[in-house]
């Protein structure tokens, strides 16, 4: 029960409790990572640091697939189905100097949208408090992105969103979180980890949340990214106009189809924003856990997303599709990168993840 409990915690990301050091190679693309900008620190150490976690992802994931046909995503592994969406972009209100990547030019994109649960153990029920995802795949943007700019990735421009209910991340930095993933091995599980830092606690509690609808919910970046000359947070607010109320006996997967039943008969809309970084002081974005206040750094309403009116998605087909398909911060456009520590590991570790699942796979 007590290991129930942690791992239900930790379900912002991956976290099994106890995996063992694997001969497995891990491949380390630190040599890709961007030069440093926007005021970005490498800490000491941080290229060890980094293939530390990628081999403990690497490792525990391995571990927690056992003997099952389908090793499934570390984290947000539920989900509830991907959807047609068309994302509109419109730059009017963004300062001249603001308008890059993404927000260059006003135009309609269509895309693909992945909404999950965050708990590593996809067999939770929909109904349990859980932290909430939202990936998002934009085709036919007029730009490359990271990923292909250094040579991991060819074929069609794509732009990744990865996002999730919550202003910020629970862990600061890559050292915290070598720090948090080694305590994941340790005697006393994350618990030894969470009874220092009760920050962390704090916004993990904070950010499981209990839903109707998929589509009824805000979904941020929570980590910063580059907006040309400056940083940024990006945020999704849900403009569904009558929110659904949680069921009385819910289904075990009531969250596929409280999304079936709206999309048969209506669209999903999401209200996109931009939120510009006015005090990098405080909004230190080496430090993934600062929320940074709207108040002196105010969102810019830059587009919207509808999720298409459609039916079908939650045929057996399409779901396996949806797992297979995979989602990447770094799939952004320089202007546009993932800035910050915690999203440099990011690019070590969903590369290395995705690959590994993919193959296993046989994909
Ligand atoms: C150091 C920080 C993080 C690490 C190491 C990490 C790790 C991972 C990994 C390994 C996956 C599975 C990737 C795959 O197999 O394709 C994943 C998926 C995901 N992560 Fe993270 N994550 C981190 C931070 C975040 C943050 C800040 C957010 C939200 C803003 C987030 C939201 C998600 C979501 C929504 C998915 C599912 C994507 C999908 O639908 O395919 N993660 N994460």
């Amino acid at each position: 029960m007590k290991s129930f409990i942690l791992i239900s915690l930790i379900s912002i990301t991956t976290l099994a409790c106890t995996a063992k050091q694997s001969d497995r190679k891990v491949a380390s693309v630190n040599a890709l990572q961007p030069a440093v900008e926007q005021g970005e620190v490498w800490g000491g150490n941080e290229a060890a640091m980094m293939d530390t976690v990628a081999r403990i992802f690497h490792d525990t994931l391995i571990e927690s697939t056992g003997d099952d046909k389908i090793m499934r995503r570390d984290a947000h592994p539920k989900h509830h189905g991907c959807v047609a969406s068309e994302l509109e972009i419109f730059n009017k209100n963004l300062p001249e100097q603001l308008r890059v990547g993404l927000f260059k030019e006003n135009h309609k994109y269509q895309g693909i949208v992945r909404f999950s649960n965050g708990d590593p153990n996809f067999r939770k029920a929909d109904s349990e408090k859980d932290v909430r995802g939202m990936a998002v795949k934009l085709f036919g943007v007029p730009y490359q992105n990271y990923l292909q700019d250094i040579g991991v990735e060819d074929g069609p421009n794509r732009h990744d969103f990865v996002f999730m209910n919550a202003d910020s991340f629970f862990i600061p930095n890559p050292k915290a979180y070598e720090k948090f993933m080694e305590a994941t091995q340790g005697r006393f599980g994350v618990l030894g980890y969470l009874a220092f830092h009760w920050g962390t606690l704090g916004k993990i509690l904070k950010s499981r949340v209990q839903i109707a609808n998929s589509l009824d919910i805000d979904y941020a970046s929570a980590t910063p990214y580059k907006l040309g000359p400056t940083t940024m947070k990006m945020k999704f607010v849900s403009c569904k106009k009558v929110k659904d109320a949680i069921p009385e006996r819910p289904n075990h997967d009531f969250l596929g189809e409280s999304l079936e039943s709206t999309l048969r008969d209506q669209e999903g809309c999401f209200d996109f924003y931009v939120q510009p970084n006015k005090d990098p002081k405080k909004n230190n974005i080496e430090d993934a856990m600062i929320s940074w206040s709207e108040e002196k750094s105010p969102m810019i309403h830059v587009g919207q997303m509808k999720v298409k009116q459609q039916t079908g998605f939650r045929s057996s087909q399409r779901m396996s599709a949806c797992e297979n398909m995979t989602f990447n911060p770094w799939r952004a456009p320089l202007e546009n990168r993932p800035v910050g520590g915690v999203n440099r590991i990011r690019l070590e570790v969903y590369l290395n993840q995705s690959k590994l699942r993919h193959e296993y796979n046989g994909l």
